[in-house]
């Protein structure tokens, strides 16, 4: 079916189901989009989406807000909700996307879900997220996944390393650049980057099933762990790596001096790869992607997904073709491997994207099968925002010796989140 065609079968469709309104000659033929992508990787991703409603006939109101991981942009669209005027759409993550459609705020779109056969291609996982009580309110773009290294090529065989399996064989890699005079580690000192970071930690200090039962779980005796002490001591072992300039820098400058050879390795998201993509890097020649060491087999991942908010009659057209380009399969393979993702269907072929890429779809597929693809913490996707932003807070005082030990952490942490839940 052409595009125009089920655009119009998708409107149909959503009139049904009291989405009323939409294919009339008063729609707005303009999406309005909330969102964070505005580092140069994220904006040309979110571009490809831009052409594909273009072809549509439909205009883009781009409402950005910048701040990496969203929080600002989700402190934006609260505002703009709690106003009565909440855009086309908002880029959302994880749990900010449930309070919202348990607060009635969200659009009913299931009949293009249905149309489309979505819960056949969309990882159940994320269909958590874009459904509630089995009816569809927000549509998945992508999968991204916290633990990954990425890599500067031309450093990494100047000082003669090779990949990291585990925790202490990344210590001592970066312990080999700092003697050759190079910056170890590039890291933006944010809570949210230094939270996305200490996930990936935790997975390699305790294994997918110790994460798991700390983070999904919010186990007790987890939190309080020995495990979870240990996951603060190797946090801590990281500080001897970063240069003085860290705090406060923003994620992509971090990755903008791995792509530019000023630091050795990021561990970052695999939005980073979208940095390298926009620089004109190519994987496996100019950087090198690993799993963070001692994660591989599992999948720490978060969706960024677009929800719909309930808006007049007069928008809803241009929801429901924001909603059917984003599931496009040919949208979703152009969108990430621009963005450094996996497309969130299932079903798009690899063929389009880089090695990188090839083996973030491979991975996303094995750890769906075997029980190790687990929400981040950090992104919103294992606990509710008010634990996350306790996890925050903790990783953060920890990081810059505000919370003086291990052991404090560990306690700090417990009763956070325990007051957060
Ligand atoms: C989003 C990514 C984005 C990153 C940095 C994450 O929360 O999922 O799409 O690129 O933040 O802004």
């Amino acid at each position: 079916m052409k595009f125009r065609t089920m655009l119009m079968a998708g409107a149909a469709a959503l009139a049904a189901t009291g989405f009323s309104g939409a294919g009339s000659a008063a729609d707005q033929k303009e999406v309005q989009m909330l969102h964070w992508w505005t580092s140069g990787g994220e904006a040309a991703a979110l571009n490809s989406i831009r052409e594909a409603l273009a072809k549509e006939g439909y205009g883009w109101r781009d409402v950005p807000v910048v701040g990496g991981g969203g929080g600002a942009a989700m402190t934006t669209l609260k505002a703009a909700v709690a106003a009565g005027n909440p855009p086309t759409a908002s880029q959302i993550l994880g749990y900010y996307a449930i309070d919202y459609a348990e607060d009635g705020k969200l659009a009913d779109i299931s009949a293009l879900a249905q149309k489309g056969g979505w819960a056949k291609v969309i990882p159940a996982a994320l269909q958590k997220f874009t459904t509630t009580d089995g009816k569809w309110d927000a549509v998945p773009i992508n999968i991204h996944s916290v633990n990954w290294i990425w890599v500067n090529k031309a450093l990494m065989d100047k000082i003669g390393g090779t990949e990291p399996k585990n925790f202490d064989e990344f210590v001592a890699l970066l312990d080999k650049a700092k003697k050759a005079g190079v910056i170890p580690l590039a890291l933006g000192g944010q809570p949210w980057q230094e939270a996305t970071m200490f996930d990936s930690i935790v997975a390699s200090t305790g294994g997918a099933g110790f994460y798991k039962k700390a983070f999904i779980d919010l186990d007790d005796s987890a939190l309080k762990s020995d495990t979870m002490k240990k996951s603060f001591d190797n946090l801590a072992r990281l500080r001897d790596y970063l240069d003085p300039n860290y705090a406060g820098r923003d994620w992509n400058l971090a990755t903008a001096m791995v792509i530019k050879g000023d630091a050795l390795v990021q561990v970052m998201g695999d939005w980073a790869k979208g940095e390298f993509n926009a620089a004109k890097k190519e994987a496996g020649k100019d950087y090198l992607c690993y799993r963070f060491p001692g994660t591989d087999g599992a999948v720490i991942y978060n969706t960024d997904m677009f929800a719909f908010f309930k808006v007049s009659a007069d928008r809803q057209a241009a929801q429901v073709a924001l909603a059917e380009a984003t599931m496009d399969p040919a949208v979703q393979s152009a969108f990430n491997v621009l963005k450094g993702s996996v497309p969130a269907r299932m079903d798009v072929p690899d063929t389009a994207f880089d090695m990188c890429g090839k083996k973030g779809i491979a991975e996303v597929k094995a750890a769906n099968e075997k029980g190790t693809f687990m929400g981040s913490m950090a992104e919103n996707y294992a606990q509710p925002p008010a634990i996350a932003t306790a996890y925050y807070d903790v990783v953060t005082k920890f990081l810059h010796g505000e919370i003086k030990t291990s052991d404090q952490a560990v306690t700090e942490l417990d009763k956070a989140i325990n007051a957060a839940k």
